[in-house]
């Protein structure tokens, strides 16, 4: 999820800025995005010319003030959340082709790009970086210099009809003064329209300082700006057009996509968190494609036994982990706490897998209990979403999740790409171990492909999860049950609550309510039930529904989270909100989706600072 921004103007006597004042402000607003490394290039005296550094905007505005560009009216920047190459100036953006006459800047994932590659390679292209954007970049370039037109629109639209994935990609060329194209498939891209000027962005804080009226580019769509138009085209050559509104929110609340909070936002980035984790995983006959796992295929096959290690929300994640794999792999998982791990001499071996989870890479509790499990001889995996950081750097393997940068401290979109990573290791796992057939894994890997849409009909109804929220502000305590996978969801759901909205919460195992629980009830005790699907294991289903009675029977106040179509817990939930209909495996991924918004609506109405919970940081980097 990196930001980009795109610029074509004039000088005018009224103008204050040039290119790369635009650049730099659109950068600076869209840093929430990513922030691994900066660059920009802008179009001057006939020729590129690019800047570019590994870290935030500041090291890029000291590199340009050691080594100023010229003043130019035409460019591209890009702020970067590192997927394809570490966190580096060699990997940051622009990329440069045709001869440096070329630059490209890219938001995505392309998924093909290796195969593009090599076939460049055979042409005798080389590469500096280890990016897919380079890839693209060097395709559009070996495109236009082959055409006779030297139209950078048309070669743009024959390089993007051959990448697969999803992106936004910026170009612009030493020959084309006062050009930017852009092309979108699945990624962001919005269209800035000024006076004299024209701007691109990966949402409007891109050029929210400049203007507020704006084009939401459609899918599959190439844009063409100068300083006085912009043309709209599909990847099939025919006109397009994009919808045009008006930005009324303020620079702040652009940041936030217009949403209150960060956390809010980031729910409802979630969609695209999963798609996005989903994205090259496996080809089109259901082979799990993991490339990027540096444990050679054999070691992988034989490990075990598997121990997860994550703290927080993140070991939440491992516990559905646990579900699935065992089920797939039909190899024992553990799923410890990070810093319980380390201090109780655990038994791990060669044949150990670790698998670490964890969002930001650098929370200390887990690094040392990664660091004492490699002493022992284990081999370990990092599931983050944070690309460089020590975690992964430190692990044998890495499996990263693509959520980007999340800026709330309560972890939303981390959670669900976790989830869906370690579904994809489970999925390689059982096909290297021949555990599943590949007919087997395509069929989960597509019900894993609905997902996305399914986390979006949630939040297009979430009206009724809000206003439940709004009448339990003064609610005390909260308790959450599920079994099987809704138990992790539980305590999850419980966990959003207690760090944002200050409630005591917990979760429980729904069976182990008799052993001591269940004592807790008395009238109005609100309780979250997440009941598996009706078409599951039976038992599974019908016990859950048993221990809804069961609290019910002694005053609780029931809030029901099931699966569309289950008329059975309409009679015992005072509330119900319905999932839409996924394998039981994957429910996580739809049931937390409530219960997030839940916490997330109650600590709002509670005046609460969502986004930076008391107490906490985002990343704990102490033990
Ligand atoms: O960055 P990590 O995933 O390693 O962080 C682990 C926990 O600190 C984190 O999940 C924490 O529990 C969140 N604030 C929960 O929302």
């Amino acid at each position: 999820m990196c930001g980009i921004v795109g610029y074509a103007g004039t000088a005018t006597k009224d103008s204050d800025h040039g290119a790369l004042e635009v650049l730099i402000e659109g950068l600076r607003r869209l840093e929430y995005r990513g922030y691994d490394s900066a660059g920009v290039a802008v179009v001057a005296d006939g020729a590129i010319h690019a800047r570019k550094k590994a870290g935030k905007l500041a090291n890029l505005e000291n590199e340009i003030s050691e080594n100023p560009l010229p003043a130019s009216l035409t460019g591209i920047g890009h702020t970067r959340w590192a997927t394809h190459g570490g966190p580096s100036d060699v990997n940051a953006h622009p990329h440069l082709a045709d001869n440096g006459n070329l630059a490209v800047i890219h938001n995505g994932i392309i998924e093909n790009f290796a195969e593009i590659k090599a076939l460049l390679v055979k042409d005798g292209v080389e590469f500096l970086s280890e990016t897919d954007t380079e890839v693209a970049a060097a395709l559009l370039g070996k495109t236009y210099r082959e055409q006779d037109t030297k139209d950078l629109t048309q070669a743009l639209r024959t390089t993007v009809n051959q990448l697969e994935g999803a992106f936004t990609l910026l170009a612009t060329h030493k020959d084309h003064p006062g050009v930017v194209v852009a092309a979108r498939r699945n990624s962001p891209l919005v269209l800035g329209l000024g006076e004299g000027e024209n701007f691109l962005g990966s949402d409007v804080s891109g050029f929210i300082d400049f203007t507020r009226r704006a084009v939401e580019l459609g899918q599959d769509q190439i844009v063409t700006i100068t300083p006085d138009q912009h043309s709209i085209i599909g990847f099939d050559g025919n006109p397009a057009a994009g919808k045009e509104f008006t930005v009324d929110w303020d620079a702040a609340s652009a940041e936030k996509g217009g949403f209150p909070s960060f956390m809010e936002k980031e729910i409802y980035d979630q969609p695209a968190a999963v798609a996005d984790t989903l994205l090259g995983r496996s080809d089109a006959e259901g082979r799990m494609t993991l490339d990027e796992l540096r444990i050679d295929a054999e070691e992988l096959a034989n490990v075990t036994k598997i121990v997860v290690l994550a703290c927080g929300t993140s070991a939440y994640a491992g516990s559905v982990a646990k579900y699935a794999i065992e089920k797939w792999c039909r190899i024992p998982v553990e799923v410890e706490l990070s810093h319980e791990f380390r201090y109780r001499e655990p038994i791990v071996d060669e044949s150990t897998l670790i698998v670490s989870i964890s969002q930001s890479g650098e929370t200390m509790d887990t690094l040392m209990a990664v660091r004492y499990a490699k002493e022992q001889g284990a081999k370990t995996l990092s599931i983050c979403n944070t690309n460089g950081s020590t975690i992964p750097r430190e692990s044998d393997a890495v499996l990263y999740t693509h959520a980007g940068p999340e800026i709330a401290v309560a972890s939303t979109k981390a959670f669900l790409a976790q989830i869906t990573a370690t579904y994809i290791l489970g999925l390689y796992l059982a096909q290297l171990r021949g555990n599943l057939f590949s007919g087997q894994i395509k069929d989960i890997m597509a019900d894993l492909g609905k997902i996305p849409a399914k986390i979006q009909d949630i939040l297009d109804r979430s009206d009724d999860i809000r206003e439940l929220a709004r009448s339990m502000a003064e609610a005390s305590s909260v308790l959450f049950l599920g079994r099987h996978v809704g138990y992790p969801v539980a305590m999850e759901g419980a966990l959003k609550l207690k760090e944002i909205a200050y409630i005591h919460a917990e979760g429980f195992a729904a069976g182990e309510l008799k052993h001591g629980p269940i004592a807790l009830i008395d009238e109005g005790q609100p309780v979250f039930v997440v009941v598996p699907s009706p078409r599951g294991r039976d038992s599974l289903h019908s016990k859950v529904v048993s221990n809804i009675q069961e609290v019910r029977a002694r005053g609780a106040k029931t809030l029901v989270i099931a699966e569309e179509g289950d008329e059975s817990v309409q009679a015992y939930g005072e509330f119900v909100f319905y999932v839409p209909e996924t394998p039981t495996l994957l429910m996580p991924l739809l049931a937390t989706v409530p219960l997030q918004l839940f916490a997330c609506e109650l600590a709002t109405v509670k005046g609460y600072d969502v986004d930076q919970p008391r107490n906490l940081a985002k990343s704990v980097t102490v033990e």
